[in-house]
């Protein structure tokens, strides 16, 4: 392996940021936040370090699922720009090195979008087998359902011609027909129009379910992961380097699947719901123990895949791989109140307020996340540890407009605060106390912190690339691992829990002539001839460790 590798396959070595374009920056003041105003914030995402952005769907929308229901898949919402305000953002982003990614929601429609109005107008419409009807009665599939709070089948009836039509996520979300031609045509064009654009690759919305193919005319499609592979061939000979980042949150053999097996042909990458959920169960038992099992239960996979690691998103953090004991566990530690919970398997929380506020457990975890074995991906506002807007009560609770000033909405819009998306936050995660202006002034803020562990994170491709292997020592509530690559290795140490503890350690191929060097703060640590030291951290503390091989030319 060379170092050159990571340019090509830049996944593996990137740091991914989610935003809202609707929530982050809103130039012309008019309320919602727009392409101008994120084309203005990009020095504040390359001054953090990340390399990557994820454009949540900017798409014109009938505004029933944020965005998530969609029009016009082709178009720009006129709200948030043009399309000229796209291109100037992808071509200013490149220009900083950052590259772009966009939401690609073709699980569905709006029920507002054309294609659907035309399907349903009449069982011989043209457009009628681009979505999935049935004409029987369904049976019960109120335990299918997405959002069990609004919804209690995957079929609604369409009075006009009579027939049911497929919706796995709200009734006016009406799913596309991928086993129709037509439909997978389309979707390449789609693809192929973003990317001429300019756009790097997307985050595809729901692939479990654009896959399954169960209520349509499956024999037109028997096998609906040989078509997931020419959609990523199309992507691979429209782009150079593109990616296809999936929202996959299934067991880990069925993820297998979904990444074209150890062939590695299908999507390239995909978020680790799994560990993401057992990180939690970890922080509440204060017990490494789930995530371990976690980390290492993740299948093998291509050398060219890549998981995406993450403690927060835009949804609510689903909780859903959980046993009903362990979610329980989890509720009584970070959101016991009904109102904090969704779904019945969810929290509708942001990280900081759950760690109640403490700063230690805070930068512990993003140092964990940043540590883990794959790709971190943030979502916007995490780098300044904003918190949620509980009395939103949904899972707009975290979408809330992003803290730039102490000022009125938080800096994010001039306009009246009914005109925003959505509320600020209030309290003490309020803009007055949690805003990038302040942060970036000092050396001390969470934000620092971030651009800290981003810098360091970005010179250990080891992290992202390495062989993963959890250390054996005796502490419960610590997680030490080691990652190395080619002549690189580092070892990571987490502790969980309030206690403070001396992690023994032995590194196998390790003596007396190499050393450890700590990555985050200044300091060295010496190795004894069998490779072992004793090293203390403190409760709720994290340590990055290079080990430096004797002559090694690497920069500490
Ligand atoms: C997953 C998205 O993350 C979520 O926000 C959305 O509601 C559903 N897919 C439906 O598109």
């Amino acid at each position: 392996m060379r170092v050159s590798d990571t340019a090509d396959l830049w996944w593996k070595n990137a740091v991914l940021y989610c935003l809202d374009v609707e929530t982050y920056m809103d130039w012309d003041d008019d309320g919602t936040g727009d392409f101008p105003g994120l084309v203005q914030r990009l020095d504040h995402l390359v001054d953090l370090g990340v390399t990557c952005l994820w454009l949540m769907p900017f798409y014109p929308t009938a505004e029933r699922d944020d965005g998530y229901d969609i029009t016009d898949f082709y178009g720009v919402d006129p709200r948030l720009g043009t399309h000229g305000d796209l291109v100037e953002l992808v071509r200013t982003a490149h220009d900083r090195g950052l590259r772009v990614i966009a939401d690609l929601v073709v699980n569905h429609t709006s029920d507002q979008h054309p294609w659907f109005k035309e399907s349903r107008r009449s069982k011989d419409s043209p457009k009628r087998d681009w979505y999935v009807w049935r004409s029987d009665t369904p049976p019960d599939t109120s335990d299918q359902v997405v959002f069990p709070d609004q919804e209690d089948s995957i079929w609604e009836l369409d009075e006009r011609t009579g027939e049911y039509y497929l919706h796995q996520f709200y009734k006016t979300q009406p799913d596309l027909d991928v086993t129709n031609p037509l439909v997978r045509d389309e979707i390449a064009k789609i693809v192929g129009f973003w990317t001429q654009l300019g756009l790097d690759g997307f985050r595809m919305d729901a692939v479990p379910f654009l896959l399954d193919t169960s209520g349509a005319e499956a024999d037109r499609l028997p096998d609906p992961h040989a078509w997931m592979r020419d959609v990523r061939s199309f992507l691979d000979r429209r782009t150079n380097g593109g990616i296809l980042l999936g929202e996959v949150n299934l067991p880990f053999e069925q993820q297998l699947e979904f990444f074209g097996g150890t062939d590695g042909d299908e999507l390239t990458m995909q978020f680790d719901f799994i560990s993401m959920q057992a990180t939690y169960l970890s922080l509440a038992r204060q017990d490494a123990g789930p995530l371990t099992r976690a980390l290492t239960g993740r299948p093998v996979t291509s050398p060219d895949s890549q998981w995406a690691t993450f403690v927060r998103n835009h949804d609510e953090l689903t909780l859903d791989k959980l046993t009903e004991d362990e979610r329980q566990e989890v509720f009584a530690a970070f959101g016991p109140d009904p109102a904090m919970q969704i779904y019945d398997r969810g929290l509708i929380r942001r990280l900081p307020p759950m760690l109640g506020g403490d700063p230690r457990r805070v930068r512990m975890v993003y140092s964990l996340m940043f540590s883990l074995p794959g790709t971190p991906t943030i979502f916007y506002g995490e780098e300044i540890g904003m918190g949620e807007q509980l009395e939103v009560g949904s899972r707009l609770a975290v979408r809330t407009p992003m803290q730039w000033t102490s000022g009125t909405n938080g800096g994010f819009s001039r306009a009246k605060a009914a005109k925003l998306p959505g509320p600020v936050v209030t309290g003490g995660y309020g803009p007055e106390f949690v805003n990038v202006a302040d942060q970036r002034k000092d050396p001390d803020s969470l934000l620092s912190f971030f651009r800290r562990l981003i810098s360091r994170r970005k010179e250990c491709p080891e992290l992202g690339w390495g062989e993963f292997q959890v250390l054996e020592q005796p502490h419960a509530a610590v997680l030490a691992h080691l990652c190395s690559w080619d002549d690189g290795a580092l070892v990571a140490l987490h502790n969980l829990g309030p206690e403070p503890a001396v992690v023994p350690l032995a590194l196998d191929g390790c003596g007396a002539e190499h050393l450890l060097a700590d990555l985050l703060v200044e300091g060295t640590t010496a190795l004894d001839e069998h490779g072992r030291a004793d090293v203390p951290l403190e409760g709720y503390g994290y340590r990055w460790l290079r080990v430096v091989a004797p002559g090694t030319r690497r920069l500490l």
